[in-house]
């Protein structure tokens, strides 16, 4: 016969016991039989029986005893108990459901009414099992849908940003490169034709040994010889000029890369770079903000394979937060040290992974929080300047999309460092 219930039996008396056990076996229930208090608990934690039955006069721990000490394990908590006693025992019932107990039977039994109340308190006890998984499977998929709705609302958010800052950048980019193209190409050129042109004055001179006054004039007028050793200077520095434009427009255009929807090698430092070249306007002094420096200590590496937008973005999270705990640290005059932002890169000792290290002096993180600012929207800077996703997504974006790890460590009023670990190979 399958188990249709195991009901464990709490009675001193072998009587009682032999009663119930032909009662409740004949049934098809399973039986447990235990003579006392202690004994009983045990059993109960170790069988899990549905039902307990409970006697109240017992040597040793008396019945009430044993009801609290299993209504107070958590094991026991849920297991309904009926007592048994004396018919006319009042005080004794009202005792035993206000302990918890969830019916009462009475001495002497009778056989159909203890089936009966059994079986009723059997059925509630399954009922309440499998309304009470309902619940815990409904609350399981609740809780999921909240995770993914979260990270749902970040990767919203991060797209949204990205794409606004990025195409934004890649339209500065685009409109700087054209006429950079027409200044790079006209330049050579000038800078051949110069020469011929002072080639063919050279040449002049050589043919025309005393040219007229009025000539020789001019040529002292516009300091023809200082002209001619200058010219070479003039366009040399141009040439650097214009190199320096093509280079912030290369950043800028690295910066701005479109997301590829697989991981592609990348320089990790041109990324950083680039990220320092968006964000340099916030370095420079001001009325109220001395200026910081940036220290980079670039160790040789590997390109990596990962995802160039996002990463620049984690970059960006992360350099914007140092900006603004160091402008905190000279609002709060807490900080008189040189503002520095340190960006170290290392191979990993087993070389399996780059680590890259973004240090700031400003006003460090607070113990207390430390464990929180990676949380979705936690911030502690005021309403409309922090919205208390950039390490949320800076998080996601290590973990979920490269498989990293981010760190952490501050001491308030000293500092704060961000250690990200990448892998190497996706
Ligand atoms: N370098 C840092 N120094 C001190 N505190 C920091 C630093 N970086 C982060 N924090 C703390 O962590 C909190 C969360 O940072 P997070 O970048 O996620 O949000 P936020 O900067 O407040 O807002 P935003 O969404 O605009 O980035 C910050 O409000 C700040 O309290
Ligand atoms: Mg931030």
């Amino acid at each position: 016969m399958s188990n249709i219930g195991t009901i464990l039996i709490i009675d001193d008396n072998p009587t009682n016991l032999e009663v119930l056990y032909a009662t409740l076996a004949s049934t098809g229930y399973e039986i447990i039989l235990e003579m006392n208090g202690e004994d009983g608990i045990k059993q109960a934690a170790q069988q899990q029986p549905d039902l307990i039955l409970l006697d109240i006069m017992m040597p040793g721990i008396d019945g009430f005893e044993t009801c609290c000490k299993l209504q107070s394990n958590l094991t026991t908590l849920s297991i309904p108990i009926i007592f048994m006693t004396a018919l006319s025992d009042t005080e004794h019932k009202i005792k035993g459901l206000s302990l918890g107990a969830v019916d009462y039977i009475t001495k002497p039994f009778q056989q159909e009414e203890v089936l009966a109340r059994v079986n009723v308190h059997l059925k509630l006890k399954r009922a309440t099992d499998e309304l009470e998984q309902q619940v815990q499977e409904r609350t399981n998929s609740l809780v999921q849908t909240l995770h993914s709705l979260k990270q749902m609302q970040l990767q919203l958010v991060q797209n949204e940003k990205m794409s606004a800052l990025g195409q934004l950048v890649a339209g500065i980019a685009h409109e700087i490169n054209n006429p950079m193209g027409c200044i790079n190409g006209n330049f050579a050129l000038m800078e051949a034709n110069f020469k011929e042109l002072f080639q063919i004055i050279d040449s002049y001179e050589k043919e025309v040994s005393q040219p007229s006054i009025g000539l020789q004039q001019k040529i002292e007028a516009i300091d023809l010889n200082y002209l001619r050793s200058d010219f070479p200077k003039m366009f040399e520095s141009t040439h650097t000029a214009i190199d320096r434009i093509k280079d912030i427009s290369d950043s800028l255009r690295i910066f701005s890369r479109a997301d590829t929807t697989h991981p592609i090698l990348f320089n990790i430092h041109e990324g950083i770079d680039s990220t320092i070249l968006i964000l340099k306007h916030r370095l420079k002094a001001s009325d109220t903000y001395p200026e910081i420096e940036v220290i980079k200590e670039y160790a040789d590496l590997p390109l990596i394979k990962c995802y160039p937008g996002q990463l620049n973005q984690v970059f960006m999270n992360i350099i914007a937060n140092a900006i603004d705990a160091l402008e905190e640290a000279s609002l709060n005059q807490s900080n008189h040290n040189q503002h520095q932002i340190r960006l170290k890169t290392a191979l990993a000792e087993n070389e399996q992974s780059i680590l890259i290290y973004i240090q700031d002096n400003g006003i460090g993180i607070n113990d207390k929080i430390k464990n929180q600012i990676f949380e979705h929207l936690f911030t502690t800077k005021e309403v409309g300047k922090g919205t208390g996703l950039g390490l949320a997504i800076a998080h996601q974006i290590i973990i979920e999309k490269h498989h990293g790890s981010i760190e952490v460590n501050s001491e308030t009023g000293k500092g704060t460092e961000f250690l990200i670990t990448l892998p190497i190979h996706q």
